[in-house]
């Protein structure tokens, strides 16, 4: 996805750009081992200190700006043998490096990202002789950490639980969503740490139940703010051959420590030595746009492991989708359990007469996507199956490669092609992953054949085998194996339901997009929710959330339905902008669009790659309003969204290029838009505008604006 810049004058013009001298880009310095140890970042804003307790386990802390964000923490593992790799540890050797450099990222919000921190590795080893690393590396933006087990005598280690805490300096106010080790689908809570337990409690949230999670218990990326005002974010980077690390709160002393997510043996996590875990993350800032803006959990991720990258690109793209979602036709092709799902024999089956993924719908849809421009179209229910997947625990459910009868794949590759546009696959795997693994070459060898790149796959339903979770060491190993085999077919992937991202994009930018959060296809979503996604889910990766609905009452579907979009037209424009992501779908079908082309021009037109974005204002779950300039173009493009309250401000246009004049296309909400009683109001006007000009922004609760400056 990116190369780091060693061309010389790549890297002058870059620091002349940035009006910045480098230090040399990377050093090392030895120190005495015995002590405890400071590591500052680059610029001192944030310092880390670790040391060993008296019981010799190690222990860090971090203050930001002089404030202690992290108080002591200990860390270490409980194995399954009924050891610890904990305590008794002493230090061998402590190792400082500082790195600055600057990566080209394949897609971005940015074209070059700068990776800039100072770095320490405390080598160790504790009282039964085994030896272990920690590495930190501290950022003018966070500090991380991630222990390292070198290659040693002991083989295998069967960890029980990671015993990494993270000690709150205070009662934070926390936007969280509830320990859960398959679905992070649910809206945000937002409350004092302190009220965790009774929030959960009170929601009687389900799967805490269903898997014997801690009330306290919360994912991660998890957005906090201190009472000073600071803003933090806990999270990992590079999640491989290991399972995602929850956080448990002990609400009395306020301290989380890790709590990963099982699977089907007593041991969380086997590895094998040399091992790195993965990153253990905390993101600071003064202001709430510092989190959005950090690239601090890409720049703990490997650079790039696919050498051609020339196959992946950013794409926008439609699909037959969500007349399924809203019940106006169906995924599957008979209504009627009048077949044999183990043969698949199609022959007798009655059709239902509602299936959405027929042919002559599919060229529809072609022909409305194609004349505005997409890249592809995304096609669910096209394979035989659905009759019988959902919630099924059973080894046999889809094949992945026959389609329906009334599914003509070949013809429809063809007529998609002719029109300049691709479609995109779909595999649901109703989470049964031994028979899509049976199933993976032919399935992508299909994908090869009939010239699809892009696969929407999806992990609906309990995973398989019996004991394995959404989030655990095997099944995390399943995406990634996915995603790799998937990069040698040339073919980009878009997980939904699979692990929530951490970074790994980075190193196979093929992985374009994940859902791993509530999106579109809830759609009865509070407006809120899109403000705070951006702050927490997004920091791991781009989310394929699916915006662009223009039709709000969705009893237009389905009669005597009382559903609503709960958004107004503009907050869906603004969405393109705000949700950035490489793989951008317009959800609405083109009967929707086709009454409103006046507002549906702004998804034609918005750009999906960009070469500079700036987070000029916002505020967890309440409002978010960025400006990002276009890949390989002058325009720029700002989107402004609101929580149900709305929101108004002053936008200041000094980002522009001075002494040149502007065209400004503002797609805004009417002056009586509200997302409950008015949801389809809005207004465009056009004007001229310079740098230093000011647009008043007027968001309506649930609202949005979304701005074109050409
Ligand atoms: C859940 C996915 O998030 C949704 O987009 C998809 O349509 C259904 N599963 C069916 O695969
Ligand atoms: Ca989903």
């Amino acid at each position: 996805m990116q190369k780091i810049i060693t061309n010389f004058t790549t890297y002058i013009i870059l620091m002349n750009k940035l009006l910045y001298i480098a230090a040399p880009a990377v050093f090392m310095l030895a120190s005495c081992a015995g002590g405890p140890q400071e590591l500052s970042s680059p610029s001192g804003n944030i310092k880390l200190n670790f040391r060993l307790t008296d019981a010799g386990q190690p222990e860090y802390s971090v203050t930001f700006d002089g404030e202690e964000i992290v108080c002591p923490s200990t860390m270490g593992f409980e194995l399954v043998n009924g050891e610890n790799i904990a305590q008794g540890f002493k230090v061998d050797k402590v190792t400082r490096t500082s790195s600055d450099s600057y990566w080209v990222p394949v897609w971005g919000e940015n074209d070059s990202i700068r990776d800039n921190y100072n770095a320490m590795t405390v080598a160790m080893t504790d009282k039964s002789g085994v030896k272990m690393d920690i590495e930190f590396r501290v950022f003018d933006d966070g500090a991380a950490f991630r222990y390292i087990f070198p290659e040693q005598a002991t083989k295998t280690i069967e960890i029980k639980e990671e015993l990494s805490e993270f000690a709150m300096g205070g009662d934070y106010t926390a936007w969280w969503i509830p320990g859960d080790y398959d679905t992070q689908e649910y809206e945000y809570n937002r409350s004092k740490l302190s009220e965790i337990r009774s929030f959960s409690e009170a929601s009687k949230i389900e799967n805490v139940a269903q898997t014997g999670f801690s009330p306290t218990g919360v994912q991660t990326s998890l957005m906090l703010k201190t009472p000073s005002g600071k803003y933090l974010n806990l999270h990992e980077a590079a999640l491989v051959d290991y399972p995602a690390m929850h956080l448990n709160l002990n609400d009395t002393t306020m301290v989380f420590t890790s709590w990963l997510t099982p699977g089907r043996g007593e041991a969380k996590a086997v590895v094998n030595t040399p091992f790195k875990t993965p990153w253990r993350v905390i993101m600071a800032s003064e202001k709430a746009t510092g989190i959005l803006a950090t690239d601090i959990i890409y720049n703990l991720n490997e650079p790039n492991a696919l050498e051609d990258v020339s196959w992946i690109h950013p794409t926008k793209y439609m699909g037959v989708w969500w007349e399924m979602i809203t019940g106006k036709t169906s995924w599957s092709y008979t209504d009627a359990h009048d077949f044999d799902l183990a043969t698949f024999d199609y022959s007798k089956a009655k059709p239902n007469g509602t299936h959405g993924a027929t042919t002559e719908n599919v060229k529809r849809y072609i022909d409305f996507a194609a004349e505005n421009g997409f890249d592809e179209l995304l096609i669910e229910g096209w394979n035989v199956g659905w009759e019988d997947w959902f919630g099924k625990e059973k080894d046999y459910v889809f094949d992945f490669v026959t389609p329906y009868p009334d599914f003509d794949i070949e013809e429809l590759n063809n007529y998609a092609h002719s029109k300049g546009i691709k479609l995109m696959m779909h595999h649901e795997t109703s989470g049964s992953i031994p028979n899509y693994e049976k199933h993976m070459d032919a399935a992508y060898d299909l994908m090869n054949k009939y010239g699809y790149d892009a696969v929407k796959s999806g992990y609906v339903g309990h995973i398989l085998p019996k004991g394995e979770t959404h989030y655990s060491q095997w099944t995390n190993n399943h995406y990634l194996n996915a995603i790799k085999k998937a990069a040698e077919k040339k073919i980009m992937v878009n997980a939904h339901e699979a692990v929530r991202p951490t970074g790994l994009a980075r190193t196979y930018p093929n992985l374009v997009g994940n859902e791993s959060a509530m999106g579109t296809e809830y759609r009865n979503m509070k407006p809120s929710h899109e403000a705070i996604l951006p702050f927490t889910r997004l920091k791991g990766g781009p989310m394929d959330f699916t915006p662009g609905i223009f039709t709000m009452d969705l009893s237009e579907f389905v009669p005597g339905s009382k559903e609503r979009k709960l958004a107004t037209v503009a907050n869906q424009l603004a969405l393109y902008v705000t949700m950035y992501s490489p793989l951008q779908m317009a959800a609405d079908l083109p009967e929707n669009y086709a009454k409103k082309m006046d507002a549906f021009k702004f998804i034609k037109d918005v750009p999906v790659d960009w070469s500079k974005t700036i987070y000029i204002d916002a505020e967890p779950a309440e409002y978010i309003i960025a400006a990002r300039k276009a890949k390989g173009g002058d325009s720029w493009w700002v989107g402004g969204i609101a929580d149900e309250k709305g929101k108004d401000y002053d936008l200041k246009l000094d980002f522009l290029d001075p002494d040149r004049v502007y065209t400004a296309t503002i797609y805004a909400d009417a002056p009586d838009a509200h997302y409950l009683t008015n949801p389809e109001a809005y207004v465009i006007t056009t004007t001229e505008v310079r740098k230093g000009d000011t647009i008043p922004l007027r968001m309506a609760p649930g609202g949005g604006v979304a701005i074109s400056i050409e």
